[in-house]
């Protein structure tokens, strides 16, 4: 057995560009920014003329600890000439977060009628846009057609959420979450380093089902859904095109998430979610059981002293999704250090991988945002010992990307 220990990563602080614009997500824009230099960037902000109507420089030149440009830096002599081919030579990504329907739309025409326009079209490396604007300019055939070029030429265009808009209006045009696109700034970074499992489609679940009894009540668990959502996170890191599949809110992801409830819901998204995909990682907790039948209304207490309810066997998700090229991987949670129950698991369900933890284990796994874990692979089994689960995330990702790269 393999003990595998986690070396803290190393960073020198690289830099990324971060163009804000005039939009009322602005605010958004300054944690963002806050966020980068945790995650152990140097931002280097450029602010449109509209922006700094809405938000100081200072603001940004503070929580980026360094000076923010403009388009009066442009134009003053000091600390070079070229401002804008010296500001794109400096970053190796760049995020536009928000990207107005004016600022998409220049970037789209080639325009550089101000300096954040004119360091995008000198700036080489990958760029990220989190456009945000009220749903109707949203829809606009004119913003999906400057969205469509740029995301045509390779720019990544983060989705915009549904829900309330700062205009008192419902509909699809919130910006992506600072998480989310913090997580995009981190996957472009190591995207350079494209590895086994960048542009590969990926099939995570994450969470506990749950199976109504009537309409107020169902039978559930406490799997809170961190394991599985730190996977998406890694497998998305690592360049893959990923679904998550959940029973958990799910907000502030830069991939696609496909909320479900029951075991058979997660069962038929499963299903139409790996049709074309190369890996599916199980690590949901999906019911066993649930009940024969659902009760329409709410079951009444009356003068029952019992109730008994029928309980049925659910569709067994991970066995029915066996095909060839999709890469499996399980996940097994025992009560105590049953190693060879999960060894049974793995060979009665014909998976590549089986990631197995003790339930009984203190302070680990469900709910917990720490596991312990054995991955059970065609080389032997390797043990991780107590450790986050991004870094449980990590390993378990590791060993994927050595069964697909082959
Ligand atoms: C209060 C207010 C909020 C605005 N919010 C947005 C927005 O969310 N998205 C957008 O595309 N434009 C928004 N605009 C319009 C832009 O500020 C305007 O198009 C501006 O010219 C954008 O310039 P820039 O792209 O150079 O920053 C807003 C304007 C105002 C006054």
């Amino acid at each position: 057995m393999t003990v595998v220990s986690q070396a803290p990563t190393m960073h020198a602080a690289p830099t990324v560009l971060v163009g804000v614009t005039g939009g009322i997500a602005i605010y958004k824009a300054v944690e963002l920014v806050r966020g980068l230099v945790k995650d152990g960037f140097q931002p280097l902000v450029v602010t449109t003329e509209a922006a700094q109507r809405f938000v100081m420089p200072l603001t940004f030149a503070a929580v980026a600890q360094a000076p923010v440009l403009d388009d009066q830096s442009a134009w003053q002599a000091s600390g070079g000439w070229f401002r804008h081919i010296e500001a794109a030579r400096q970053a190796s990504v760049m995020v536009v977060a928000p990207a107005t329907a004016n600022t998409l739309a220049k970037m789209a025409a080639g325009m550089a009628d101000n300096l954040l326009t004119a360091i995008y079209l000198a700036f080489r490396g990958p760029v990220i846009v989190a456009p945000t604007m009220n749903w109707a300019m949203n829809e606009h055939a004119a913003t999906r057609e400057n969205v469509h070029v740029l995301a045509e030429r390779g720019v990544e265009v983060l989705p915009t959420e549904e829900g309330e808009l700062a205009c008192g209006e419902e509909g699809s045009g919130r910006m992506a979450s600072p998480e989310a696109i913090r997580l995009a700034v981190r996957r472009a970074f190591a995207a350079s380093a494209a590895g086994p499992l960048a542009g590969k489609k990926v099939v995570v679940t994450s969470g506990g089902t749950r199976e109504r009894i009537d309409a107020v009540r169902f039978i559930g668990n406490r799997s809170s859904g961190k394991m599985g959502r730190a996977v998406a996170d890694e497998t998305y890191l690592r360049g893959a095109h990923v679904t998550l599949v959940t029973t958990q809110p799910a907000d502030g992801t830069p991939y696609d998430i496909v909320r479900v409830e029951s075991a058979s819901e997660m069962a038929a998204a499963v299903t139409e979610a790996v049709r074309d995909a190369d890996v599916l990682v199980m690590a949901a907790a999906v019911a066993d059981f649930r009940p024969r039948d659902e009760e329409g209304g709410k079951i009444e207490r009356g003068d029952r002293e019992t109730l008994t309810l029928e309980l049925v066997r659910t569709v067994d998700v991970l066995a029915s999704t066996a095909r060839p090229g999709l890469f499996r991987v399980g996940f097994a949670a025992e009560a105590g250090p049953r190693l060879d129950r999960a060894r049974a698991k793995k060979a009665a369900k014909g998976v590549d991988l089986l990631v197995f933890n003790d339930i009984l284990a203190e302070g680990v796994g469900i709910g917990s945002d720490e596991n312990e874990i054995t991955i059970l692979g065609p080389d032997g089994e390797i043990h991780v010992p107590r450790t986050t689960k991004p870094a449980c995330a990590r390993a378990i990702v590791d060993q994927i990307e050595k069964g697909v790269g082959g």
